[in-house]
């Protein structure tokens, strides 16, 4: 096969939604104490693969943190650099354990709880109010998950009351109290459980058992707040789960969530590196997964007639090798440049799919699985982190339109779903792109994701019935995929940027990721 690109710019697919470059903070390892509170000194247990901080035995000094004591160097990256629009908390698998009542009021009073989801305990001392308030400097739209194990809907129904509730009611009251403010915290995002078909989630449930007590709940929830979106737990999106749980709740809710992690280490445990085509080549599979959730939902909405539209929150995704994260280390996990390009292609397909992915969060947004580590005084930037840097830039403020692949394909093993016979080998060539318009200025960005391990591709891309007067490139690539960034090398894998005359082609290295910012006629 020829490689060639064609891009038409008229064949819109959606605008694309800013919640696509969303993220996840839950109760486990570092990422609420160290990432977003600091921590004080830790001995956290480092792998060698994952070396300690040199300020490892430090104090966070104050003046590096906010007046409510979060830690200001993580809100500016959020809030300014990533530009993260909303965030999942507080799991996650921990949820399925978390009583909220917990998390409230004075600090010094609040419970100490084993922590079942992760183990260890839970101080509380990052409940509701912290997190609205962190959302709120942040300038971040919460969304709640729900306890669907542990929990109770009366308790439920109390959260949302204690968030929401604007009436002269107890826990309206209780949260005025707590806040020293009268209006309330207006979570519009809520989530009816995490993994609940999942077997290591307290509160494992059946579909059916599940679907019947999601719909009560969801029926309740409506009551005390009609504004409210509400999504239901899915799997994978193309499980038997997602089927039952959207026939029987396809008229109560606004969004389903999937959940998928790519980047599988070595199938064999002493083999050292992990394998190139089944992390690059991986989040094919959960294009597959939307695709067939798209029409799960539609078969629902129809044997239901519903009209509304019901969308899909892709709440946990990511690139995440479980032989290096591990529950000891706290999900810590130091992603090599290969993953940068899994990470690409990610999110080249929410912006394939952004007519019906809603929400994408990436699992998760500091220290744990994350495009950042946190030490008490500083942080550094993952390899992961540039394509998503580059994608919340560029490619957020417009509509994806429609791009036509020729290219070369994989030849080795990706994820089990991906193998199958309606889809056939991944693409070496993995392309999405967005139309923008400033002040009458028109820009494609077209974001390619060359995933050949050893292949450069000259490309001719055609941009139908558009003239591009000229290119801005920013490409990611070091020769070595399994290069890392780290604490001392913090730029081994960074982004370079240059203007470029625009011949109508392109040369996409091996194993790089390039987004071309086209200026149009
Ligand atoms: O993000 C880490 C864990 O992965 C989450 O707690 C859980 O929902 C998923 O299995």
């Amino acid at each position: 096969v020829q490689p060639a690109i064609d891009v038409f710019p008229s064949a819109t697919i959606s605008p694309v939604s800013p919640y696509l470059f969303s993220g996840f903070l839950e109760h486990l390892g570092r990422c609420i104490y160290g990432g977003i509170l600091p921590a004080g000194p830790t001995n956290f247990p480092h792998t060698p693969r994952n070396p300690c901080p040199k300020d490892q035995f430090t104090e966070t000094p104050k003046e590096l943190l906010t007046k409510d004591g979060f830690r200001k160097d993580v809100i500016e990256l959020l809030r300014d650099e990533l530009r993260v629009p909303l965030v999942r908390w507080p799991g996650g698998n921990y949820v399925s354990s978390y009583h909220w009542e917990d998390g409230v009021g004075p600090k010094d009073q609040r419970k100490r709880r084993p922590e079942l989801a992760w183990g260890g305990e839970e101080s509380n001392q990052f409940g509701t109010d912290e997190f609205i308030a962190w959302c709120r400097e942040t300038k971040i739209e919460p969304y709640i998950i729900l306890n669907m194990g542990t929990g109770t809907l009366e308790e439920a129904l109390r959260w949302i009351e204690y968030c929401n509730g604007t009436g002269d009611t107890y826990h309206a009251n209780l949260r005025r109290r707590n806040t020293g403010r009268d209006e309330p915290h207006n979570v519009k995002y809520w989530g009816l459980g995490n993994e609940v078909w999942g077997e290591w989630q307290v509160g494992q449930q059946t579909a059916e058992a599940y679907a019947e007590k999601a719909r009560q709940w969801a029926h309740a929830i409506r009551l005390i707040d009609p504004t409210i979106k509400l999504v239901v737990c899915g799997q994978t999106g193309l499980d038997q789960w997602d089927s039952v749980v959207l026939d029987v709740l396809a008229d109560k809710i606004d969004l389903t969530s999937l959940h998928l992690y790519t980047g599988f280490g070595p199938r064999d445990r002493t083999q050292k590196e992990k394998e190139y085509g089944r992390g690059v080549y991986g989040p094919d599979a959960a294009e597959y997964s939307i695709e067939i959730c798209r029409g799960l939902i539609n078969k629902a909405r129809v044997a239901k007639n519903v009209s509304k539209p019901i969308k899909i929150a892709f709440d946990e995704y990511g690139v995440w090798d479980e032989t290096v994260g591990t529950p000891e280390n706290g999900l810590e996990q130091y992603y090599n440049f290969a993953d940068a390009l899994a990470m690409a292609s990610w999110l080249n397909v929410f912006v394939r799919q952004s007519d019906v992915v809603d929400i994408a969060c990436i699992a998760q947004s500091v220290n744990v699985i994350s495009p950042l580590i946190t030490s008490a005084t500083g942080y550094f930037k993952q390899t992961i982190y540039h394509p998503l840097h580059l994608f919340s830039k560029y490619m957020r403020d417009g509509v994806a339109v429609k791009v036509q692949v020729d290219s070369p394909a994989f030849a080795g093993e990706t994820l089990p779903q991906w193998i199958s016979p309606i889809k056939g080998q991944p693409k070496d060539l993995d392309v999405s792109a967005v139309l923008s318009s400033t002040d009458g200025k028109k820009t494609l960005s077209v974001a390619v994701v060359n995933r050949s391990e050893s292949k450069s591709y000259d490309v001719p891309l055609r941009i139908a019935f558009e003239t591009v007067t000229d290119v801005e490139v920013h490409e990611l690539w070091h020769e070595n995929v399994q290069a890392r960034n780290g604490w001392g090398k913090e730029e081994e894998v960074s982004v370079k940027t240059r203007k470029a005359k625009w011949e109508g082609k392109w040369t996409f290295r091996e194993h790089s990721f390039t987004l071309l910012i086209l200026h149009l006629a």
